[in-house]
């Protein structure tokens, strides 16, 4: 059993979630040999490219855990191809009142309302300004107003290898009343032509045919904008009478089945388009199933709180040991690959999941312990 589930498990557990990140966060601001920790072997075969960002790996780090793009540095020695900071706003932001997480022990999954707290994206553009970069590095911003989103995109473009617009934070109560096609339209436009780099955009998940309609319209806006991958998907609206404001998104292992379902749908939908594959991926099994429905990449965040720092390095691993005449990533040095390979994943699943690999069952997390916190 490694440190983490020996001691820092443990104590993560026992604190309140948010007490639990910003132990997390302190943790990661101190100089510790993040590489070593993390163990995340270098495989050539991994190398893929993401819209043209060449990545060591196709695992990222999902938007939110580093909402203050304080600690990427450390976060990519741990070993991910790619990691992303935010979801910033234009302005500081405090986010909800708490409590703003829920934690849901056994089931690998919590709820959180956090309401996109960050530091503005002044501050975010100095942050990343003065921190050495680790690997590719990815910021999330917030769907604002069009005034706000150009001016929060030019401040942090430049600090970035690419841009992920989120349009689908269920916490922020400027996503609710307007028309939701109209205005990502209008923000393609005016992202398209300024923009410099690659630009993705973060969907919600969809369950009924009616939100499906829904989310495929705006992966299209999307394309038709021009984007250069979609995220599929954030976390699932969901209520919970512990949170301040009642409701929030459910991230974790329960949202599994619909993201593999969803990013078929959505490569269905999107012909060659990147898709970077995001909710409940614990193991390598996951990561080639996401693969396997037509992902380029996929992102974790969840699994990170669960697995601890180690989780990259299993995830890794895992598609490492995955026989070769089954990986077919996006060739690196090719920009806008994507990398769609229908089918030929499948037959590892089975056998990286029977290789010792943890894998939580249906109704709990991984050996069934409990979740210990979130940001
Ligand atoms: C506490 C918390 C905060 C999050 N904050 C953000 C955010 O600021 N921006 C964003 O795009 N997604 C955010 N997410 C969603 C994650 O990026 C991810 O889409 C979702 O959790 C599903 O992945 P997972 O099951 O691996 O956690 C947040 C998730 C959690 C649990």
């Amino acid at each position: 059993m490694g440190l983490y589930w020996a001691v820092a498990r443990p104590l993560l557990s026992s604190l309140p979630p948010e007490a639990a990140h910003r132990l997390a966060q302190f943790i990661l601001s101190l100089p510790l040999p993040w590489e070593r920790i993390g163990g995340t072997p270098k495989d050539p075969a991994l190398r893929t490219s993401l819209a043209g960002i060449e990545l060591s790996n196709p695992v990222g780090l999902a938007a939110g855990f580093d909402k203050s793009c304080r600690h990427l540095d450390a976060l990519g020695h741990l070993g991910f191809g790619y990691v992303i900071g935010g979801t910033i706003t234009r302005d500081p932001r405090s986010g909800n009142a708490k409590p703003r997480i829920a934690r849901y022990p056994g089931r690998a999954s919590m709820t959180n309302a956090m309401g996109l707290p960050n530091p503005g994206a002044e501050a975010a553009a100095r942050t990343l300004s003065r921190s050495p970069r680790s690997g590719p590095r990815l910021v999330s911003i917030a769907d604002q107003g069009p005034d706000e989103v150009i001016a929060t995109h030019a401040l942090l473009e430049p600090h970035v290898d690419g841009v992920e617009l989120n349009v689908s934070c269920p916490n922020v109560s400027w996503g609710r009343d307007r028309d939701n096609e109209a205005h990502l339209t209008l923000l393609m436009q005016e992202l398209g032509a300024r923009r410099t780099r690659p630009l993705f955009v973060k969907l919600p998940p969809f369950r009924s045919d009616v939100e499906r309609e829904a989310v495929l319209a705006l992966a299209r806006i999307a394309q038709d904008g021009g984007a250069d991958g979609l995220t599929c998907s954030n976390t699932r609206p969901v209520s919970d009478r512990r949170l301040s404001v009642g409701a929030g998104g459910l991230s974790g292992r329960e949202l599994f089945p619909d993201t593999v379902r969803i990013v078929g749908d959505v490569r269905t939908a999107a012909g060659a388009l990147p898709i970077n594959a995001c909710g409940g991926v614990f193991s390598a099994a996951d990561a080639l199933a996401c693969l396997d429905a037509g992902a380029t990449t996929v992102q974790v965040y969840t699994g990170l709180i669960e697995g601890g720092p180690r989780v990259v390095r299993d995830i890794v691993r895992g598609l490492s040991e995955a026989p070769s005449a089954a990986r077919s990533l996006a060739p690196a040095s090719s920009p806008g690959q994507d990398g769609t390979r229908p089918g030929r994943f499948r037959r590892e699943f089975g056998a990286i999941a029977s290789a010792g690999e943890r894998r939580p069952g249906p109704t709990g997390g991984p050996g069934g312990r409990p979740t210990p916190g979130g940001p």
